[in-house]
């Protein structure tokens, strides 16, 4: 089957989160399927055209309608990626290549991406490479199934679309007079852009889809709801029949424990006491903490964005410090009254808090191995991957029964048995501190079952084998319809 898969970011080229992390993977599970031709198409960002480990080859040039205008676009395809997946960048000096900033946050994002979903279409049109599914990710690519259906047809007359909703509550919105300025589509497709007389992308991407998935079941049906849908449950609902919850894995090879580089000491299920043992006290080290081997040490590695659930911890932290001998780790940066929050936590306990406020990936795999017990309260989380990762490196974690949480960790009881973790099912600072003390009770009273928690978490599958080929079903489906 030949597969397009479309996206504003991918590892390791660019990544700014879990979408990232995914069209890593993602592609490369589908392309060691046999019969599998993928293809990744992803924006030519400036980082990626200045890292000189990517070298290219230019397949030439064309011009993208945006609006009544004519911009420039080129396609560089990556050399050198030895997993079967060709990858092309989308050139445009204009709308990638001379930004400076990160990924996302010009003003001007809509258009930027506006004009990379025509210009993915254009590109597989000119070189003949015609998929038999394309799947494209978040408000970022939602245009390519409007586009595909409203002007592309005759060119993709067989080809169906996919759309994945990575998060809901980023959809694509812009003024009305974008349907004229920029996406210049026949008129008959106001009504489908339309919502509240304004232009939302993600919406009309879940209307005109062949299929919708999005990255963990409980989120699917979560997305009925006004409360997870920032707006879209109804256009949600109208589309439930062609709507599927596929749980995302996570890269095995590059999450290992037993390899990972970024590690003081390697370790597997079967070595994971003193293994862990090893990475705890050097952790301890690295941000500062008495190194001590029996206090437990809970850890979190975030964006330290709002619904990540990060007001709850701050509601707690005190209190957990007070009547709890543990010590506290988080990693991320994110909105500053969080990071001010941390950095003053830090100051008031220093011997028990650490606050790193940056962005450190080996400092990350080193948490994952060196801590004890993760902690990932999220308001709503569609899948997450850094639960799988914590569970992976024998971190045990607790979690908000929420989307793909509540998928990937079963709750264990207080003995530690029957599940992988620790969860609270309502969204409030006591559920939360509840389960948590139950994780470190388990911790300080029950050392053996602690141990048994971990081993089970670590004997996990998260790989991509399983996700990769509910996709494939899906793609079957959409091409027997
Ligand atoms: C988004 C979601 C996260 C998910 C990731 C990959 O970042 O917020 O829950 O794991 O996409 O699908």
């Amino acid at each position: 089957m030949k597969i397009a898969i479309l996206a504003s970011e991918g590892a390791p080229y660019c990544k700014s989160g879990g979408l990232g992390d995914v069209m890593e993977a993602l592609p490369s599970a589908l392309a060691k399927i046999k019969g599998n031709q993928v293809l990744l198409i992803l924006p030519y960002y400036k980082k990626i055209k200045e890292n000189p480990n990517y070298e290219v080859e230019d397949l030439g040039n064309f011009e993208v309608g945006v609006g009544w205008r004519q911009a420039y676009a080129g396609i560089m395809r990556l050399k050198g990626r030895t997993d079967g997946v060709e990858v092309w960048f989308v050139d445009s000096e204009y709308y990638f290549g001379a930004r400076p900033g990160a990924i996302y946050g010009d003003i001007d994002d809509g258009e930027r991406f506006a004009f990379f979903s025509k210009a993915c279409l254009d590109a597989m049109a000119i070189h003949g490479w015609i998929p038999d599914v394309i799947q494209c990710n978040d408000w970022q690519t939602a245009l390519v199934p409007t586009y595909l259906k409203a002007m592309y047809g005759h060119l993709f007359p067989t080809t169906r679309c996919m759309f994945t909703i990575h998060n809901i509550e980023y959809q694509g919105w812009a003024g009305s007079n974008f349907f004229d300025d920029v996406l210049y589509l026949p008129w008959e497709w106001r009504g489908c852009l339309d919502m509240n007389g304004a232009v939302n992308m993600m919406k009309a991407a879940i209307e005109t889809a062949d299929m919708v998935t999005t990255v963990s079941e409980t989120y699917a049906r979560e997305l009925m709801y006004p409360y997870y849908a920032h707006g879209l449950d109804s256009v949600i609902a109208n589309a439930a029949w062609k709507l599927t919850g596929i749980t995302n894995g996570i890269d095995v090879k590059t999450f290992n424990p037993a390899t990972d580089p970024a590690l003081p000491a390697n370790y597997d299920k079967e070595t994971f006491i003193e293994g862990k043992a090893a990475c705890k006290a050097a952790l301890q080290k690295e941000v500062g903490l008495p190194v001590e081997p029996d206090i437990p040490l809970c850890v979190m590695v975030t964006r330290l964005a709002g619904h990540k659930g990060l007001d709850l911890l701050c509601y707690i932290a005190r209190r957990l410090l007070w009547e709890e001998d543990v010590q506290l780790l988080i990693l991320g940066t994110g909105e500053p009254h969080f990071e001010a929050f941390f950095r003053q936590l830090a100051e008031e306990f220093p011997d028990r808090v650490a606050a790193k406020i940056t962005f450190d990936l080996g400092l990350a795999a080193r948490i994952y191995a060196g801590g004890d017990i993760y902690l990932m309260p999220s308001k709503s989380e569609p899948c997450g991957l850094s639960q799988m990762n914590a569970m992976r490196y024998g971190t045990v974690p607790v979690v908000h029964a929420t989307g793909g949480l509540r998928d990937t960790v079963p709750p264990a009881d207080e003995h530690g048995e029957g599940g992988l973790g620790f969860t609270f099912q309502s969204y409030n600072g006591d559920d939360f501190l509840a389960s948590l003390k139950r994780a470190l009770h388990l911790y300080n009273e029950e050392r053996e079952n602690f141990r048994a928690l971990q081993r089970r978490a670590m004997e996990q599958d998260f790989s991509w084998n399983k996700p990769a080929k509910r996709y494939m079903e899906l793609f079957k489906q959409m091409l027997e319809n």
